[in-house]
């Protein structure tokens, strides 16, 4: 019998603090000289086990990757903001904490996202991630998405290129 320890499931309401903590760290491991640092400091600030609580009670589409109990990161996904075009789902954020990257965790949540939305019926999917963001866009190429279009996210002082990466 095999047991596997990585497992994607929906998100608890106890696991508001790990989401916290996990939110921290990854967003630190992604963002750190991408993002200016008092915008990154203040969105980690916001984001605190309290906001994590409120989002839980509203039952929103959350998934977590559970690594032997662990919260090793999470994935947020929903109708597609962008109006009526072939891509109905979205990816709002998918995110693992450093140690837990390249070992295929990703794709796990990834996967587990899409077949929500499949579930759904919301088909087409849409992801976008700042260009700067290296890993995260070559993370979506090798998992078959298609750069399709570009947009720009405004912090103080600089405004950072984001692409948009779409899956049929
Ligand atoms: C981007 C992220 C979700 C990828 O998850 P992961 O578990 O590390 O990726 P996987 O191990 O599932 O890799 C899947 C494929 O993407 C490729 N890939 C993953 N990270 C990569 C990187 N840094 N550079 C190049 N390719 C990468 C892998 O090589 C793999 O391809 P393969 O199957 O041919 O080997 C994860 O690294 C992460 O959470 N990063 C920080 C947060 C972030 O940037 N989120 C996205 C915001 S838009």
């Amino acid at each position: 019998m095999s047991v596997d320890v990585a497992q994607v499931r929906p998100a608890r309401p106890k696991d508001a603090d790990a989401l916290a903590a996990a939110y921290e760290e990854a967003w630190r491991g992604a963002y750190q000289g991408i993002i200016p640092h008092l915008d990154l400091e203040r969105m980690i600030a916001r984001r605190g086990a309290v906001w994590w609580e409120r989002v839980l009670r509203r039952r929103a589409s959350l998934l977590v990757l559970d690594f032997g109990g662990q919260v090793a990161g999470y994935v947020t996904f929903g109708r597609c903001r962008i109006g009526r075009g072939p891509y109905r789902g979205e990816i709002f954020e998918l995110y693992l904490c450093p140690t837990y990257q390249g070992l295929g965790l990703g794709t796990k949540l990834f996967d587990g996202a899409r077949q929500k939305l499949r579930e759904w019926r919301l088909h087409g999917l849409l992801v976008w991630a700042l260009a700067d963001n290296e890993a995260a866009c070559d993370f979506y190429i090798r998992l078959g998405g298609r750069p399709i279009a570009e947009g720009a996210e405004s912090f103080s002082g600089t405004t950072l290129r984001k692409i948009a990466f779409v899956w049929r």
